[in-house]
């Protein structure tokens, strides 16, 4: 009977929130979003129910995002969300509270690690250990972080972009650039509100983006229709958003994260910058997943990329493989925080 670290894993990103149990794996993969009633202000209900509520009834409803960044901006919203998760998971009758193993960015503040702590606490977990997204991505991209050698990993997700060097189970550098997919979406509303004169909700663009967005030339051209605001009249109006579009609106985006990349890669130790130059930097998280955002990061470094198997899951996935692992060699990157 392996002896575990944690009774649960959570990844609490900016846009999704992802809970793993030992046994079961994934048991939770849903919007990481609050809503509250418009008028009462009581909360309504959270995640995928959330959503469902907010699609029904927009006009009753107040969606919050707990998380801005990869950092608690809504301290309430965070602590409802994750007692709703823990309850659903290792609720009901006979409640006993669980141990939690929670992913965070990369070089959290003492603050911010504390606030991470105090809401899972307050939230009902009995204990609460931290591990930082690039070490739990690494795993669950199935590199062998155990290796000498040292290798690079990027989490493209909503909010922040995590990059870490890992050798012999630990994070050696890491820093993160608050650029992911959602300010990608606020790049396409910004192009669309100037150009088109259109206001686009959240929903209409991270659809559209997902249908038609291309980090780079070289792949086919599709386009999305658009349904938002006329900015002039207030009335419904609709558009074609073109790849071309899309790709005007994000490429600085995309350049921000790349300059992230270059400033961790000018800080390696010199010991081991050979191992970084041959090593195949590996890409995880949800954003990773845009057309041609492998090859163009893999461009501008002059560096070998692959994308992990379903990127987006690589942080819950190595979580949970922590929570069960008793290798020491392994588990000190739980307290790595
Ligand atoms: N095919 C795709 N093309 C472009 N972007 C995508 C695609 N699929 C998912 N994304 C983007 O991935 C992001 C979600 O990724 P992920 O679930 O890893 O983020 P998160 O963990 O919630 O956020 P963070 O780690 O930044 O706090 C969203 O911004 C979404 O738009
Ligand atoms: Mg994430």
């Amino acid at each position: 009977m392996p002896s575990y670290v944690a009774d649960i894993g959570i990844d609490f990103g900016s846009d999704n929130i992802r809970v793993y149990m030992p046994r079961k794996g994934v048991v939770i993969d849903e919007p990481s979003v609050v809503v509250f009633h418009r008028e009462t202000e009581l909360m309504l209900d959270v995640g995928d129910r959330g959503r469902e509520l907010l699609l029904a009834d927009p006009g009753s409803c107040i969606p919050v995002r707990p998380l801005i960044h990869g950092s608690i901006r809504r301290y309430d919203a965070a602590l409802l969300l994750m007692k709703r998760i823990i309850w659903r998971v290792a609720g009901g009758r006979g409640f006993a509270k669980p141990r939690v193993a929670v992913a965070v960015p990369s070089c959290l503040s003492d603050v911010e690690a504390r606030a991470w702590i105090t809401v899972a606490t307050e939230a009902g977990a009995r204990g609460v250990v931290l591990l930082e997204a690039p070490i739990a991505a690494a795993i669950g991209a199935e590199m062998d972080i155990l290796d000498a050698r040292a290798q690079m990993v990027i989490d493209v997700g909503a909010g922040v972009t995590d990059i870490g060097v890992v050798a012999v189970g630990e994070i050696v550098l890491s820093d993160r650039v608050n650029t992911g997919g959602r300010s990608m979406n606020e790049a396409i509303q910004k192009h669309v509100r100037s150009e088109v004169g259109l206001v686009l909700g959240d929903m209409a663009t991270e659809d559209a983006k997902i249908k038609v967005a291309v980090a780079r030339d070289g792949f086919e051209p599709r386009c999305a229709l658009v349904h938002g605001r006329d900015l002039k009249t207030g009335l419904p109006q609709q558009a074609i958003l073109t790849t071309e579009d899309v790709a005007g609106a994000i490429g600085g985006k995309i350049e921000e994260i790349v300059e992230g990349i270059r400033c961790v890669l000018r800080r390696v130790p010199v010991e081991l910058v050979m191992d970084i130059s041959n090593c195949r930097v590996v890409l995880t998280g949800g954003a990773s997943r845009m057309r041609g955002f492998s090859d163009i990061v893999s461009e501008r470094l002059g560096m070998p990329v692959r994308t992990a198997r379903d990127p987006e899951f690589c942080v819950i996935r190595g979580t949970g493989e922590l929570l069960s692992n008793a290798d020491p060699r392994m588990t000190k990157a739980i307290k790595s925080v």
